[in-house]
């Protein structure tokens, strides 16, 4: 299975790092979202990154140019006709991932691999919408993109070995350092680090500790670069409450019930940095 053109669905803070990724690693990238605006922010997140590093010395203006070549702006889904691979990194709604993969299905050709960067939906259940469920596999890269090392590469039921393998080749191409990961809620990553926020949560709700000194014993004691508090108000107490609420669901098991102090957060709308409030106020 050979790949030259990558197709990235989604030009938010994951699609314009992952198609900033596969242009660097010299693919030809086609960035498509639903309007010029939000390719234009896309875009613009990937030329403030690449100018950056040309500032830092780690790129030259001539790789900076050849980089931004190899992007093909796409406002239409029926591009998928010339992608070996395509990368969802649309918003996190499974009936929006279906209907795309749906159309993907009907429009790309037959040995396109479909992958998809979802933080937590079922892989095996995106796949079942396609005629083509052994070439449907999870790809889940971390935030930020071009910085972050790890990708989660997720079996479906169905993926083949040959997806498999091309997808794990691909993730090795782009500087990454793909892990295999069957498919079961918060595949390994969010599965591991939500229950520990949470029970920071609980920790601080069962007055334990207050918030900042549960994140300084687990900076200072256990080397975390950030507290757990902190790190919950920058991904989101939002989306940290629904990962809690897959897991929960999921693996039928009450040790994953969302913390209370949660929920009450997120009914206030203080769900972190993105409002202003969360466990700490930001300015
Ligand atoms: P975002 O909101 O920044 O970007 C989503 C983009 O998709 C937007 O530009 C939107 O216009 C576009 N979009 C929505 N529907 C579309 C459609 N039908 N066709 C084309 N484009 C469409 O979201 P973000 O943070 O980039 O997340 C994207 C995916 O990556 C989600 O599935 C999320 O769970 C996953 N993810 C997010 C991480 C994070 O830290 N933000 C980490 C790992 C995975």
């Amino acid at each position: 299975m050979s790949i030259q053109t990558i197709m990235v669905i989604g030009a938010g803070q994951m699609g314009s790092g992952i198609a900033q990724v596969c242009a660097t690693a010299g693919y030809d990238v086609i960035l498509n979202d639903q309007k010029q605006e939000f390719f234009d922010r896309g875009l613009a997140n990937i030329t403030k990154n690449l100018s950056r590093d040309v500032e830092k010395g780690r790129k030259t203006e001539e790789e900076k140019a050849a980089i931004l070549s190899r992007l093909q702006q796409s406002l239409s889904i029926d591009d998928a006709k010339n992608a070996d691979i395509v990368i969802e990194a649309a918003v996190e709604n499974m009936e929006i991932k279906q209907s795309i993969f749906r159309q993907l299905d009907s429009i790309a050709p037959a040995h396109t691999i479909l992958a998809t960067n979802t933080s937590s939906l079922p892989i095996t259940e995106l796949a079942a919408v396609t005629n083509r469920p052994e070439k449907v596999i999870g790809m889940h890269f971390m935030n930020p993109v071009p910085v972050m090392k790890l990708v989660e590469v997720i079996r479906g039921l169905a993926t083949t070995d040959e997806v498999y393998e091309a997808v794990r080749d691909l993730s090795v191409k782009l500087e990454k350092t793909p892990v295999e990961v069957n498919d079961f809620p918060g595949f390994v990553a969010n599965r591991i680090l939500l229950p520990m926020i949470n029970e920071a949560i609980y920790t601080v709700y069962e007055g334990v500790a207050s918030i900042e000194d549960v994140d300084t014993v687990m900076k200072l004691g256990m080397n975390h670069p950030m507290g757990p508090l902190t790190l919950a108000d920058f991904i989101g107490l939002d989306t940290c409450l629904a990962i809690m609420e897959i897991l929960h669901e999921g693996l039928g098991d009450s040790k994953y019930r969302p913390c209370p102090l949660l929920r009450k957060y997120v009914a206030a709308g203080w769900v972190g940095k993105k409002s202003g409030r969360g466990f700490y106020v930001y300015e």
